[in-house]
């Protein structure tokens, strides 16, 4: 009969193995947060360069537009609404004085051919100088805590409009500009959802798609040795227009997150949690049966629809 060393030493081996793997792949991660971001030296030294903002009249794109702003960039901020747009523009003129600031009007949901116009437009603002900073952050649900079959036709389109349609049509169109310009950046905001939540079907794939466009794209410009990073941000809960909650540590403010990110610049991750405090939340998806992890999504998200259907009987 073996000895039952015979079995057991391997599987002690292999145990090492699995926690030694797992301990560097956590300290790789958590590095992520040490080093310092190389966006201000890649990507605008001579504090001349642009970059874009999409969905920058409110929330986490707002924070960006504010933060790249403070990192001596000028900025192009993007919206649906001229009106809000040229209020945002005014607010950031006086915060930052010596900022050169655009605005690109078009709307996600609704998207034509005529967005092909927007290089044209960008050019035009930029004049001689260089877009190198593209930020992808329009986005949200357009129904959140519902289920796929109370959706209309038009509700789905919505979201897969706002949240990844828009992000590649934007991104073919000024992916040759930010080549003419390299180095250059491309920046695109993911969520936690990306994981495939419940009741937030339809959105959790959007995010799953970005994620996927993240990586896809970067390899592109890879291959073909051009000078164009592409980056995924993925975020838990922050507090914002479109998600009006109290902050935390855990829930931040847009403008904490948007400098988050920016500092992640450089980590050499494809994608990357962008807010320590919610890589820490994150771990649980490594480290939970993934059968756990939606139990508890499950309960905060159906806690949230309750809550939701409850305000809106009471109005
Ligand atoms: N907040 C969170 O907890 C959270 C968590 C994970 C990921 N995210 C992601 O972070 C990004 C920003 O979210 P947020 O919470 O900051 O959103 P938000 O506060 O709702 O702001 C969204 C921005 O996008 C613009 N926008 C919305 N629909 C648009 C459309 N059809 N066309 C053009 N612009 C449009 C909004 O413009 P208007 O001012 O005209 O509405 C606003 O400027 C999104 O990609 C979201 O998925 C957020």
């Amino acid at each position: 009969m073996a000895d039952l060393g015979t079995y057991t030493k391997p599987l002690a081996y292999l145990g090492l193995i699995t926690l030694a793997s797992t301990a560097l792949t956590f300290t790789r991660q958590a590095t992520n947060f040490l080093r310092p971001s190389t966006l201000v030296k890649t990507y605008n030294p001579t504090h001349t360069n642009w970059a874009l903002v999409t969905g920058a009249t409110d929330g986490i794109g707002f924070g960006f537009a504010q933060e790249l702003c403070a990192r001596g960039f000028n900025v192009i901020l993007h919206g649906r609404n001229a009106e809000k747009l040229q209020r945002r523009q005014r607010e950031l003129q006086a915060e930052f004085p010596k900022a050169k600031l655009g605005i690109v009007v078009r709307d996600a949901q609704n998207i034509t051919g005529d967005i092909d116009g927007v290089d044209g437009e960008v050019r035009a603002i930029i004049g001689a100088g260089a877009l190198t900073v593209l930020i992808n952050n329009v986005g949200g649900e357009t129904r959140p805590s519902t289920l796929l079959k109370e959706y209309t036709f038009e509700e789905v389109q919505a979201t897969v409009a706002r949240n990844a349609t828009f992000t590649i049509q934007i991104c073919r169109v000024l992916a040759g500009l930010l080549e003419e310009n390299a180095p250059g950046l491309v920046l695109n905001v993911s969520s936690v959802a990306a994981f495939g939540l419940p009741y937030i079907s339809a959105y959790s794939a959007t995010k799953g798609f970005v994620d996927s466009f993240t990586r896809s794209l970067r390899a592109e410009f890879g291959a073909e040795g051009k000078a164009v990073e592409v980056m995924g941000l993925r975020v838990a809960e922050v507090k914002t227009a479109g998600y009006d909650i109290k902050s935390n540590l855990f829930v931040p403010e847009a403008r904490v997150l948007a400098g988050a990110s920016l500092n992640r610049v450089g980590c050499g991750e494809e994608i990357v949690w962008a807010y320590f405090w919610h890589w820490l939340q994150g771990l649980s998806f490594d480290i939970l049966p993934r059968w756990l992890m939606l139990k508890f999504a499950g309960m905060k998200l159906k806690a949230i629809r309750a809550d939701m259907a409850a305000k809106a009987k009471s109005s």
